[in-house]
């Protein structure tokens, strides 16, 4: 397991890190809404911007190849990390939700009346909204697999909603609002055997645990930089080639055509096609350092050390009088989710902010959840490489202290 000065080395590439709030030691426990940023991929958005800016895939000058080939450069590490089959498979955006809208638009004309989407009750509404506007569009239906008295997916009710009108199932890798990690090896067996696809948001789960598309044999995987120490607004979709091949392109513009007239245009190949308009250059380039920092130390590693975390963190929450923690018994991935009773979400992290700890209240953008669990939201608490085990005792030294005087 990675140690305690090994951590402190880690933590020597975030100085956002070392900051006060409130004259307190900042504790930066929202990593589940956006991570942050290791200086190697600041610095590389600065050095794009200062030494190769140029727009590119316009081969016509110097430094517009420099900039063409440090972004596919990216796109290549990036099928690396994920061990997908081509680069052809790898679509850049803005991020999970965008990779989630482009299929849900790219697949619509595949998709008829009264055919049938399946997803789960843990999803972000990214992974709600997107089926819900093209089941509308189409006439189809959504089937909602619910969850269990432990958060965990009802893989026999997936069994019982699999027909042959189930065209996709769009489940998260790890719930972002209770850490769930689902079985997506199994749903997306059952899934295939029905003769339908799947697309899992894997925007919970890349930062966490080495993922191999090509060994979860999934269709499509969407995920976002920020999430795993890249930059905001940039984010990938993978899509098995044969897939992609098949399906018109969801935006018109630049960089996605081969040839225009005003009479019709011929696309480009994969992956241009699906990526219209001028990218976030510099933020896909420094991405690139995002997948070799999560390399350098090993996603395996990473894994093991914020199970640590995760479990110190519940083994101590749970000791807490009036704690309510929630997936309790499920496998979970370096969230953990609670509420004290009596006590609004909202005022225990705001007493835990004044504390110098920030978390995440609310619903989590997952209001159907909120509603099975019957609760207003709960107070989250996730977890990254460079947190500590200290800063796990003061969250739940905070949260005991929250409890008292919220109960009293
Ligand atoms: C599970 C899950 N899906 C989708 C998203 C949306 O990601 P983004 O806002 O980066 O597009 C999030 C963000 O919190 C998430 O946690």
């Amino acid at each position: 397991m990675l140690s305690p000065s090994e951590i402190l080395e880690i933590r020597a590439n975030f100085p956002i890190l070392c900051q006060e709030v409130y004259q307190k030691p900042w504790i930066y426990l929202d990593n589940a809404a956006t991570t942050q940023k290791p200086s190697a991929v600041i610095n590389a958005i600065d050095e794009y911007y200062l030494t190769i800016n140029a727009n590119v895939h316009r081969g016509v000058h110097y430094i517009s190849n420099l900039a063409t080939e440090a972004m596919e450069q990216s796109r290549e590490h990036l099928r690396q990390f994920i061990n997908a089959s081509n680069v052809q498979e790898i679509i850049f955006t803005k991020g999970t939700t965008e990779s989630i809208n482009l299929i849900s638009v790219i697949i619509s004309d595949f998709i008829n009346e009264g055919d049938e989407i399946i997803l789960s009750e843990l999803e972000h509404h990214s992974n709600i909204v997107p089926w819900q506007m093209l089941c509308q569009r189409k006439k189809a239906r959504l089937r909602i697999i619910p969850i269990d008295r432990n958060a965990c997916l009802n893989l026999e009710c997936l069994d019982t909603l699999l027909n042959e009108r189930t065209r996709l199932v769009a489940v998260n890798h790890v719930s972002n609002a209770l850490g769930v990690i689902n079985p997506v090896r199994k749903i997306i067996k059952k899934a295939h055997e029905q003769g339908a696809w799947v697309l899992i948001d894997g925007a919970q789960a890349i930062s966490h645990s080495q993922i191999d598309v090509r060994e979860l044999g999934v269709d499509f995987y969407a995920f976002s930089a920020h999430k795993m120490y890249g930059p905001t607004g940039v984010g990938a979709l993978y899509g098995k080639r044969k897939l992609l091949e098949r399906f018109p392109p969801w935006q018109g513009g630049g960089e996605m055509i081969k040839e225009v007239s005003f009479e019709k245009t011929l696309y480009a190949e994969l992956p241009f096609k699906l990526e219209a308009g001028t990218p976030n250059i510099a933020g896909i380039i420094a991405w690139e350092q995002a997948f070799s920092f999560l390399e350098h130390i090993g996603m395996e590693r990473i894994k093991i050390y914020e199970t640590y975390l995760l479990d110190e963190a519940n083994r101590s929450l749970q000791e807490i009088p009036n704690l309510l923690l929630y997936a309790n018994r499920a496998l979970r991935s370096a969230v953990t989710s609670f509420n004290l009773s009596c006590a609004h979400p909202f005022d225990v992290g705001s007493i835990l902010d004044r504390m110098g700890i920030a978390v995440r209240t609310g619903h989590h953008c997952a209001q159907p959840l909120m509603r099975v669990l019957n609760a207003p939201g709960t107070v989250r608490a996730s977890f990254a490489v460079y947190n500590t085990l200290e800063e796990v005792e003061k969250l739940c030294d905070a949260v005991g202290k929250a409890s008292k005087m919220l109960i009293s």
